[in-house]
């Protein structure tokens, strides 16, 4: 048995829905389009299954996150998907593709072939059996990368009010659920290996800025380490957790963030893959012309730094979709894909974005022991990032623009002195 469409988009995630709605402004027809996803609902904004979804009043819950809501876009229902005659097929993973056939082998049996696919499979959590502990089953044991994840969380959570968490990993997942653990009113150690959170990006100074923050809530911190193993009871709970620098943490509850794979599997041996990922062209084509990767799941060319990078941002997710939309429907029209790289996260009362590639020397700007902080980053003489806490909508607008012009940097000292100035007058 099997179906066939024009559009196959194999991923129901950010960038699955992001795509579907280019696809219906760009007058694709009813039947064409069909949408593949493992999960069971329609494409909804991740970002909200670690902030709004946490909250312990008045939480967000779908549908009022579904796509394409995070970019202030049209809200993608499953009415919206029967009304623009979109086919959801959900609940359903596919276990094999077939790039030359173009087919897609479902896990329940059926085929479903394509013209063109866009591959949108975003990515899964690493598991800490990757690096030799065991017990990531254990009931209260929590990963986040998905709407189940996130509503079994919410429960562990409830299950565990005034009790200890920790929180293993330094990293988005880490920050951003170490804060919502916090307003649960739940106390949290978090344990990474490296110096100071965040260290993908953060400098020293701008992660002891948080730090601090984070303190003054509450949080513990153990850095330098990892743990080694868990303590169960007899009900295969963890009760605590072992470090490996000897160190013993009574613990109600565990939240993991150790960082990714992209769902590349289906497609290994069959599409040329870099970074991690599937590489493809600025039209965002892989190495098969009938297939278009986006996503986390895609390394693609950053033109404003002559590399190819795969991102792992919800912005990223939903403007390389777009662009694969426009450059299969509209071929002619769509030029390569010009990128500039933007990160953000919201804890506690604090906001920040960032722009460009954390690469060279940073120069730091703003009151450490205030609100608004900020940084550039210098690479062969040209301002390539910019990060700023707390700033205006204008004041995010320019350090975007000023990142994208890349200014020749002469004087670092002098740059420092204007600090956000430098980008509000560029
Ligand atoms: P995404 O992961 O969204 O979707 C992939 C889809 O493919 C899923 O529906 C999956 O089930 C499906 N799939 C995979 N394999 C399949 C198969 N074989 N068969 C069928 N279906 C399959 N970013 C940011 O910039 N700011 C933020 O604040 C946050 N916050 C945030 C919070 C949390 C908890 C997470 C997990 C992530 C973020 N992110 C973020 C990152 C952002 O959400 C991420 O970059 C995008 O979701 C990527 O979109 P994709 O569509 O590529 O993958
Ligand atoms: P991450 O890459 O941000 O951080 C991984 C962290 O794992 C590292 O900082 C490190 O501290 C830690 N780590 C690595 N090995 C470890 C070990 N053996 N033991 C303990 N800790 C170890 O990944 P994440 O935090 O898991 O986030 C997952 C994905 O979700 C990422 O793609 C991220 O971009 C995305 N996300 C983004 C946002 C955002 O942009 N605001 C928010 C949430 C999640």
């Amino acid at each position: 048995m099997g179906r066939a469409f024009v559009y196959v988009i194999l991923g129901g995630g950010v960038s699955a829905g992001y795509a579907a709605l280019e696809f219906t402004r760009r007058g694709v027809s009813r039947g064409e389009l069909c949408i593949i996803s493992e999960e069971p609902v329609p494409p909804y904004e991740r970002p909200a299954l670690s902030k709004g979804c946490l909250l312990p009043e008045t939480p967000a819950r779908l549908p009022s996150f579904h796509t394409c809501v995070g970019a202030n876009e049209e809200r993608l229902t499953p009415k919206w998907y029967k009304e623009h005659g979109i086919e959801l097929v959900l609940g359903t993973r596919v276990k094999s593709a077939d790039v030359k056939r173009k087919t897609l082998l479902t896990a329940a049996g059926e085929t479903i072939s394509y013209k063109i696919l866009i591959i949108a499979t975003g990515a899964q959590a690493l598991k800490l059996e990757e690096f030799g502990v065991s017990g990531s089953n254990a009931e209260n044991v929590c990963y986040l990368r998905d709407l189940a994840d996130a509503e079994r969380l919410v429960n562990v959570m409830q299950s565990c009010a005034g009790g200890n968490a920790v929180v293993i990993g330094g990293g988005y997942i880490g920050m951003e659920c170490a804060a919502s653990l916090v307003i649960n009113k739940i106390n949290v150690t978090m344990v990474f290996p490296e110096a100071h959170c965040m260290a993908r990006l953060f400098t020293p100074k701008i992660a002891s800025y948080y730090e601090d923050y984070y303190k003054s809530k509450g949080v513990k911190f153990i850095k330098g380490t990892v743990l080694s193993s868990f303590d169960m009871d007899s009900n295969g709970k963890v009760t605590a957790v072992n470090l490996r620098d000897g160190s013993r943490l009574p613990a109600n509850m565990v939240v993991v963030g150790i960082g990714i794979r992209p769902n590349t599997s289906l497609f290994e041996g069959q599409l040329t893959l870099e970074k991690g990922g599937i590489k493809v062209n600025g039209r965002m084509q892989t190495s098969n012309s009938s297939v278009y990767a986006v996503g986390d799941v895609a390394a693609f060319p950053v033109k404003l730094f002559g590399e190819t990078r795969r991102l792992e941002h919800v912005d990223s997710a939903r403007k390389s979709a777009r662009h694969a939309v426009s450059a299969i429907m509209e071929p002619k029209k769509t030029d390569d894909f010009d990128y500039l790289p933007f990160f953000y996260s919201r804890v506690f009362a604090l906001s920040w974005q960032f722009y460009g590639d954390a690469a060279g020397e940073a120069v730091h700007f703003g009151d450490y022991s205030g609100s608004t902080i900020g940084a550039y980053w210098i690479s062969k003489g040209h301002l390539v990032g910019s990060f700023l806490e707390g700033g205006s909508k204008e004041d995010y607008e320019a350090i975007a623009n000023a990142t994208r012009l890349k200014p020749a940097i002469k004087d670092l000292t002098e740059l420092e002195r204007q600090g956000l100035g430098f980008a509000l007058t560029i």
